[in-house]
């Protein structure tokens, strides 16, 4: 058989599907194939061991390996469990229950593709799972009763409104159950269990994926509820991260679904310390799993750049009620998304006086991070613009300061926070630009015999100045602090121990080059100053000395223009 291939658009068919070999092969795009395993484990974007789970699931076989077996078990007694507190939800028990949903703006279908439910006051699941032959133990171990510290144990959920959580291949994993009333908690969620860890899952993620695959863009918001009523309004590529800061886990499961990520985060929220925090560390997390696109990706792959946004939702609506007052707004909301960063920026702007150093610094903190990480070198570069202008900081200024962002670089673990507190920003007294460039020259020796362009005077501040020339004249760092005042020798080491970002040797000497120039012209723009100012008599010297300057620039430097900064690190 001949079709479209389900996993990349084509108007020619190029999907070959084999029934003899009972095999699937994809000669476009794809370039892959495999059999029934491989096309799902594709589909449905599980591992083998889901699709497995799945599959067995859909023919009714009963899988046996020893590993799975109490993982099926506890499938096995949630589905149970489920399907009980669905039936409880439609029971005269459940009445109010029910009132409470359609009051919240469910509908009857809703309600049942979600398989919402109600668990009953007293020891209704208990007595119910006892009777369906569970043993006590197992149901302790699904989280679906507790055990006191004394007594017998108890049903966990009473009289709340139950939530199945289904993991990406449709297993019922575990429950959210929310308090009917102003009760506490609000929510209370299933326990750890074998099946069910909160920071792996992405509750409506087993509904929303063909969804995300067909549009190429997922939506997370926080709650149950927001989800569940995006669906109910027919925007199915909606999933809900449970209330928790975004995990590599989850982050994983949209991995290949997709390239464009939207959060759609309560406003209230939005802009405080702990939501900017989640934010940065969900963009870490973005930016390693999604980016990192396989080497050799095929040509005809048109997937762009992966792009995490931020929805920005009217003051005191979450999704939820947005959704319930003015659903058809919805995909404009979305559209409206902003990148990230800017969002960052602007949250930042509102909460922090950047008018002071320590507000700089602070919003260089947070905000290079984001930017150090982005793949995109142009997308680099125009939010590093912004952060400059916002800063109201010379961009070479803010380069030297923290080290050039570099495309594509984050080693896992690299504890950027330290060389961004190590920021020159932070400490206004230093001069960025000099000391960047000796933590250069003081790690890479070879470089010096680079430096003869390099006048004393190229540096600004004395300390530098000294070190530089005490430097040159020495052939270790051993016999630099000899030489040094002992005052200096701190202030030497610090500079050789100064965090640099990780760079290739290539990438090393393009950074060093670039201080020379910056040193080089920083100083040319001085004398023109001098020399245009009306203050200043301009003498025959400085003219000469200027011309000469200008000349040994460009021998320098060649064709490159001088006043161009902060170019070339990718070049
Ligand atoms: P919200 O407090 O925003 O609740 O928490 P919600 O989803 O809007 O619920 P409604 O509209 O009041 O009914 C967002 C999510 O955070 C998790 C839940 O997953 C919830 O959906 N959460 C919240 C908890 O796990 N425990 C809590 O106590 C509160
Ligand atoms: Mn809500």
């Amino acid at each position: 058989y001949k079709a479209c291939c389900p996993f990349h658009q084509e108007r020619t068919p190029s999907f070959i599907v084999t029934p003899d070999r009972q095999t699937w092969h994809c000669f476009g795009a794809c370039a892959t194939g495999g059999d029934v395993f491989a096309f799902v484990m594709k589909k449905e974007n599980l591992d083998f061991g889901g699709v497995l789970r799945l599959l067995a699931q859909q023919v009714s076989v009963q899988l046996e390996d020893k590993a799975g077996g109490q993982k099926e078990r506890l499938y096995q007694i949630n589905r149970a469990a489920a399907s009980h507190f669905h039936w409880l939800l439609l029971s005269s028990q459940g009445r109010d229950a029910l009132d409470y949903l359609k009051k919240r703006g469910l509908n009857q279908q809703t309600i049942e593709d979600f398989q919402l439910g109600y668990s009953a006051r007293g020891e209704e699941m208990k007595s119910h799972l006892l009777r369906e032959g569970y043993p006590v133990e197992e149901l302790l171990t699904a989280g679906l009763l507790v055990q006191g510290e004394e007594g017998e144990p108890r049903d966990r959920f009473r009289h709340r409104i139950m939530y199945p959580i289904w993991d990406a291949s449709g297993q019922v994993c575990g429950f959210g159950g929310r308090a009917m009333g102003d009760s506490m908690p609000k929510y209370l969620n299933s326990p750890q269990t074998p099946v069910f860890e909160k920071g792996s899952i992405l509750y409506a993620l087993n509904k929303a994926k063909n969804a995300i695959r067909q549009v190429g863009e997922a939506v997370i918001v926080e709650g149950y509820m927001d989800a569940i009523a995006a669906h109910q309004y027919g925007y199915r590529n909606v999933v809900a991260s449970m209330g928790t800061a975004l995990t590599q886990g989850q982050v994983s499961l949209l991995k290949g679904l997709g390239q464009s990520f939207v959060l759609a985060l309560d406003p209230d929220v939005a802009g405080q310390e702990a939501t900017l925090r989640s934010l940065e560390s969900a963009w870490n997390v973005f930016q390693r799993s999604v980016v990192a696109k396989p080497r050799g990706v095929s040509m005809f792959d048109t997937r762009g750049q992966a792009s995490l946004r931020i929805a920005r939702l009217p003051a005191g609506q979450d999704p939820d009620q947005f959704l319930q007052h003015s659903s058809e707004e919805w995909p404009e909301l979305i559209k409206q998304a902003e990148p990230l960063v800017d969002y960052v920026m602007q949250a930042l702007t509102a909460r922090l006086d950047l008018s002071t150093p320590a507000g700089k610094a602070q919003c260089v903190e947070v905000v290079f991070p984001l930017i150090a990480t982005m793949d995109n070198p142009y997308q680099q570069d125009e939010a590093f613009h912004k952060l400059a202008a916002l800063l109201g900081v010379d961009e070479a200024t803010l380069k030297a300061g923290i080290g050039r962002p570099r495309a594509g670089r984050e080693p896992r673990g690299t504890p950027r926070k330290a060389e961004v507190s190590a920021s020159a920003l932070a400490s206004a007294q230093g001069d960025p630009l000099e000391e960047h460039f000796l933590s250069l020259l003081l790690r890479f020796p070879q470089k010096k015999i680079e430096t003869e362009v390099l006048s004393p005077e190229h540096f600004l501040r004395g300390e530098n100045r000294e070190i530089f020339t005490s430097w040159i004249k020495c052939s270790t760092i051993e016999e630099l602090e000899g030489k040094l005042d002992s005052n200096l020798v701190e202030h030497a080491r610090r500079l050789l121990n100064r965090d640099l970002p990780p760079a290739t040797g290539k990438e090393m000497e393009q950074a060093f080059l670039d201080c020379l120039h910056r040193l080089e012209e920083r100083r040319l723009r001085d004398i023109e100053q001098a020399l245009t100012s009306e203050v200043l008599e301009v003498d025959e010297a400085t003219r000469e000395q200027l011309i000469q300057v200008n000349r040994k620039l460009t021998q320098i430097f060649g064709s490159r223009p001088a006043s161009k900064q902060g170019e070339g690190d990718e070049r």
